[in-house]
């Protein structure tokens, strides 16, 4: 039986749901990790994510098909990307099997949390691990938690395909050959402040340049950008300090090889920003954000798509990825994984 909730009116926060997923690193090992109705977690004040923040996350949604089934979205690439910052952030790695076996479990014991098809929520699935011991000399903990976290969310920016007001931020989000391109906590700490400001002068959100020369078009604080040229070409910023996403990865492939669309991975500079006639932010909480306007210290560039509707490429792109994923769109094999 679904939650009594107001589907259509969920913002983009957190509620406690019946159970998390978690498993615990001692020894040099992961025990066999359990769901628990428990959602507080106590441990020493010490904690080596308390005092040096090791800690990285992913995110990934839970959707219901047309036909009610309830399935999820390339979990395999979270697993993936989790791996990775891991490795980064000197933590053991949760094995990809029981990472997607994990997910499972705990979407199938929050059914009643998954909402509806055609209600526009979701249910939002967060694997994170942290170190848990105490550290003071600045090394990794030798004890981990992994869990995963579900609840379910409406859309990330208020009004959902309503265009967004962005600006080009002054701060940076992640240093040449530092951890942009992983999801430690660490990045969105220090984008705190910024996003803070960014809201108190009327932007959704900050879009962040190269950090070494402030030339070219990185990614927003939550996710990766589109542009659309006026020959209808999609175009996607290419760095090494930006996050993989998952979905514009997957957004190239349906754009490439369902709709037949050039796509162009590459250093986009912010001279060209006017040349564009659409933009977007993607991700899994944002799916595909149009944006309207970039402001530029003083200069508005104004998208020709306006700032009343999502424009007609990003609109068939979000349409073929959101069909995808809620099952009245073919996808590629391998993309959609049943959980029910
Ligand atoms: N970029 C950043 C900084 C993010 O936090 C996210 C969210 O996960 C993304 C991009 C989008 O990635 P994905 O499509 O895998 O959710
Ligand atoms: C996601 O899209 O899953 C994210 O992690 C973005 C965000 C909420 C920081």
């Amino acid at each position: 039986m679904a939650k009594d909730i107001d589907w259509g009116n969920l913002p983009f926060g957190y509620m406690e749901t019946s159970k998390s997923f978690v498993a615990n690193w001692k020894d040099g090992a992961w025990d066999e990790g359990t769901l628990t109705s428990n959602h507080t977690i106590t441990m020493s004040e010490c904690a080596c994510v308390l005092q040096y923040a090791q800690t990285c996350f992913e995110g990934l949604k839970a959707y219901t098909t047309s036909d009610g089934k309830v399935v999820t979205f390339r979990p395999d690439l979270n697993a993936d990307r989790m791996a990775d910052s891991c490795t980064r952030l000197e933590m053991p790695v949760f094995p990809k099997e029981k990472f997607i076996q994990a997910v499972i479990d705990v979407v199938k014991a929050n059914l009643d949390y998954v909402p509806p098809y055609g209600s526009g929520a979701t249910l939002y699935i967060r694997p994170f691990m942290f170190g848990s011991n105490a550290v003071i000399g600045v090394k990794p903990a030798t004890e981990f938690q992994f869990r995963i976290l579900v609840t379910p969310v409406g859309p990330y920016f208020k009004g959902g395909v309503k265009p967004i007001k962005v600006r080009i931020s002054d701060r940076d989000r992640a240093a040449p050959h530092g951890t942009g391109d992983i999801k430690a906590g660490l990045n969105y700490a220090m984008s705190l402040y910024n996003i803070v400001d960014a809201h108190n002068c009327g932007y959704a959100e900050n879009m962040y340049t190269d950090p070494a020369t402030h030339t070219y078009i990185e990614e927003t604080g939550g996710a990766n950008i589109l542009f659309v040229d006026k020959k209808g070409t999609l175009i996607t910023p290419k760095s090494g300090s930006i996050l993989p996403s998952i979905t514009r990865r997957s957004l190239i492939t349906v754009a490439k090889d369902i709709l037949g669309m050039k796509v162009e991975e590459r250093k986009v500079n912010k001279k060209e920003l006017k040349k564009f006639v659409e933009c977007g932010l993607c991700g899994t909480a944002a799916v595909i954000s149009p944006i309207g306007q970039i402001d530029d210290h003083g200069k508005s560039i104004m998208l020709p798509s306006g700032m009343e509707n999502i424009g007609p490429v990003m609109q068939k792109l979000r349409e073929t990825l959101t069909g995808i994923q809620m099952g009245t769109v073919k996808g590629p094999e391998g993309w959609v994984v049943e959980i029910n």
